[in-house]
């Protein structure tokens, strides 16, 4: 075997030239890669001796793309296009052996040999959709032409890979190989080179009638994938493209795709997107763990509480097989919670998610149960109960005294002090926070909060538990309400104090949904119920929303809080709201005046710049970064915006400042100071990093 680069080396196997590909962990396209694989096709091709020609990778994966980190470095040669024309206008026959996933690039390159042959459990998928691009190296004009208008619009607007089989009835690959892959490719290709013929891609169009014989289909895909990607570009963009391939000659929608891929490419969607796919990655490396740290092996989970949360924590745990002992205090309570348990998986079933089978066998996975002694073979015991710190602290001392000995003890509290909590115990390296967000069963996040005395190996085995139960985990240290919830007070507080002086919620709640979330402040406290923390008895009426919970007001739930809502809660606007908080105002002696939508956006977006500043001056968050993955994952911050602490790096931290220092001198409160980092990282024309 030769090496062609440090990344490619070449061999022959009786007349069939293999070019085994090496560049860990994904065999992403690097430079080294490219070169490697044009100099390898032309040595084959020079090579009289050789028929044929497999691509082969070693390692977990066939390649899994374009090597996003070169994507902000000068270009380097030789360029993908060149590589893969000269792949695709060879004269022997090309085999791509396809395992793990062919992503993206990958995909495209595959798309340039003349044959597709791949293990059974392999993927395939064009994801660029989800680093805010398109596939820009043909995979637009040639996945239609194999697959079909209708299933590669699917695929690149989704982003979602598909099965070997999928990929085998589409007609995207010729062949599921059951032995060895490199030795069954090296077959294809001997028979490939016998029979004469180098079909490529690029000049099928059979598959494409049926969008050409359907003038509304771009139409209905654009209406039906309008909702789930409000404010994206590449979605549209791709679609485009898959319009061009349908419409366009084979090298003007080339063409077509380069402008577009280029457009994306110099946006800040794209820049945002690309961050955001390290960041993610990056918020699982703890730094001061050590690689040796042992692990605690997970095998049976308690929960205390079969609420919301403690029912969606232990539908994660069954999720993955993990079967869980559920604790509540009565029967009713408990009944209640593993029906709502069983309605959720029978609604999933209902779409065709899951099995009638696997509904039975995961509600058979949680043992429901009235005594927390039941908890004492748990290897990992969450208390999901309400907010209260002394309950908090009692549940933590009894389990003390029950649990076994290397138990970990877990408080799902979303903002209350764990060193407390730990301290009721007699060993508080044991404990740790882990802040599910609601519905528990559907969020990515997970805060895993580290006490002062939580051991590394209670760390690391909640960061891998997250990995386990497809939750995406970011360590944060205690502070109330820990890093998302100490920045969301932030923007509530402020929300509160614009429908005070003028603003309604309904505007301040366009504002953010403008802006790309989800949903505003308002409609989310209606979301969470209006009476967390609120008692009836205890009521002072001191603020609107206590106000509001006063006139049976709570939210969502009971079809009222700060907006009406109908059977389908469709929020609408109510008089109520607005009385309530111009009869506030005026008590407090406020003027209200109508409050542009740039001032709106201001005050709610500056004040949490400013708080995940402090948060990294005070060392709660690792990085920037984690922060970033804390609001896309937690609170619907748009990922084409990166995340709080990206978007104020693309607005530049000087702005930040000169803002918040406008709103100080306006106001006259402290509440507008910035902080140290900011101010130093500011004033050294520097970003979060
Ligand atoms: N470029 C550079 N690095 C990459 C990469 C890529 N395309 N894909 C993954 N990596 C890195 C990750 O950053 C991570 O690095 P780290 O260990 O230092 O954190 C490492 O590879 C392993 O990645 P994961 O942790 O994600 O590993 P998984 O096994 O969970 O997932 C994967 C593997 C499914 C391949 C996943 O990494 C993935 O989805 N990668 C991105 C695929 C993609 O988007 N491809 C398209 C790229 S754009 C393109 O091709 C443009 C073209 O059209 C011109």
């Amino acid at each position: 075997m030769a090496a062609l680069t440090i990344m490619v080396d070449y061999s022959v196997d009786s007349q069939v030239a293999i070019l085994t590909l090496d560049n860990p962990p994904v065999n992403a396209l690097s430079q080294g890669v490219r070169q490697g694989i044009k100099e390898g096709v032309e040595q084959a091709l020079a090579d009289d001796d050789v028929h044929s020609i497999v691509l082969y990778c070693k390692g977990r994966t066939f390649i899994a793309g374009a090597d996003i980190t070169e994507f902000s470095q000068a270009p380097k040669g030789p360029d993908f296009h060149a590589v893969l024309k000269t792949m695709e206008d060879a004269s022997k026959p090309i085999v791509a052996a396809i395992h793990g996933t062919a992503l993206g690039g990958g995909l495209e390159t595959a798309l340039c040999c003349h044959y597709r042959v791949a293990v059974a459990d392999a993927k395939f998928g064009l994801p660029e959709v989800n680093l805010g691009l398109l596939p820009g190296a043909g995979g637009t004009q040639r996945l239609p032409r194999l697959v079909g208008a209708e299933k590669a619009t699917e695929m690149v607007t989704s982003g979602n890979p598909i099965s070997a089989i999928e990929a085998l009835q589409a007609g995207l690959i010729d062949r599921i190989v059951q032995g060895s892959l490199l030795a069954d490719a090296v077959a294809f290709a001997r028979e490939a080179a016998l029979s004469n013929e180098l079909p490529r891609v690029r000049d099928r169009d059979d598959k494409l009638q049926t969008a050409r014989e359907n003038p509304d289909f771009f139409t209905q895909v654009r209406q039906s994938i309008a909702r789930k990607t409000r404010g994206f570009l590449a979605p549209e963009y791709n679609i485009r493209c898959i319009e061009a391939a349908v419409n366009q000659p084979f090298d003007e929608g080339l063409k077509t795709e380069a402008k577009l891929f280029r457009e994306l490419m110099a946006g800040p969607q794209a820049a945002a997107q690309q961050y955001f796919f390290f960041a993610e990655r990056q918020a699982g490396k703890v730094p001061d763990i050590p690689k040796e740290t042992p692990e605690i092996p997970i095998a049976r989970v308690g929960v205390i509480g079969a609420g919301t949360m403690g029912g969606g924590i232990a539908m994660n745990m069954v999720n993955v097989g993990i079967p869980v002992t559920l604790v509540e205090t009565s029967q009713e309570a408990l009944d209640r919670g593993l029906n709502v348990v069983r309605k959720n998986y029978e609604n999933t079933a209902r779409k065709g998610r899951i099995s009638d089978a696997d509904v039975e066998h995961r509600c058979g996975l949680i043992n429901g149960s009235l005594d927390l002694n039941d908890l004492a073979d748990c290897d990992l015991i969450i208390e999901a109960v309400f907010e209260n710190m002394a309950v908090k602290k009692e549940i933590f001392s009894t389990l003390d005294g029950l649990a076994k000995d290397g138990a970990i003890l877990a408080s799902n509290t979303s903002a209350l002090d764990l060193n407390e909590i730990a301290a009721a115990t007699q060993r508080p390296e044991w404990v740790i926070g882990l802040h599910f967000f609601s519905p528990a069963n559907v969020m990515k996040l997970l805060e895993v909060v580290r006490g002062e005395k939580t051991s590394v190996t209670v760390i690391k085995t909640c960061m891998s538990l997250a990995k386990r139960i497809r939750k995406v985990a970011v360590l944060v240290g205690v502070c109330h309400g820990f890093v998302g919830n100490r920045i969301l007070f932030q923007r509530q507080y402020q929300a509160d104090k614009l429908a005070h002086e003028g603003a309604t919620p309904q505007q301040v709640d366009k504002v953010l949904f403008d802006f790309g979330f989800p949903m505003g402040a308002f409609q989310m406290s209606d979301l969470a119920g209006l009476d967390i923390g609120w008692s009836k008895a205890k009521s002072t009426g001191a603020t609107v929303k206590d106000r509001l919970c006063e006139l049976g007001r709570f939210g969502q739930k009971s079809g009222a809080g700060f907006y009406d809502y109908d059977e389908k809660r469709t929020p609408a606007p109510t008089p109520v709201t607005v009385e309530l908080f111009e009869e506030f105002a005026a008590k407090a002696g406020i003027t209200r005046r109508e409050i542009a939508d740039e001032e709106i956006l201001d005050r709610l977006l500056l004040p949490m710049i400013n708080e995940g500043a402090k948060i990294l001056q005070e060392r709660i968050a690792l990085r920037a970064s984690d922060i970033d993955v804390v609001y896309v994952y937690g609170y619907g911050w748009p990922v084409y915006r990166g995340g709080p602490m990206h978007y104020a790096n693309t607005i530049g931290l000087d702005q930040v400042v000169e803002k918040l220092r406008r709103y100080q001198a306006q106001t006259g409160e402290a509440f507008w100071e910035p902080s140290l980092l900011l101010l130093d990282l500011a004033e050294k024309g520097q970003g979060f990093s």
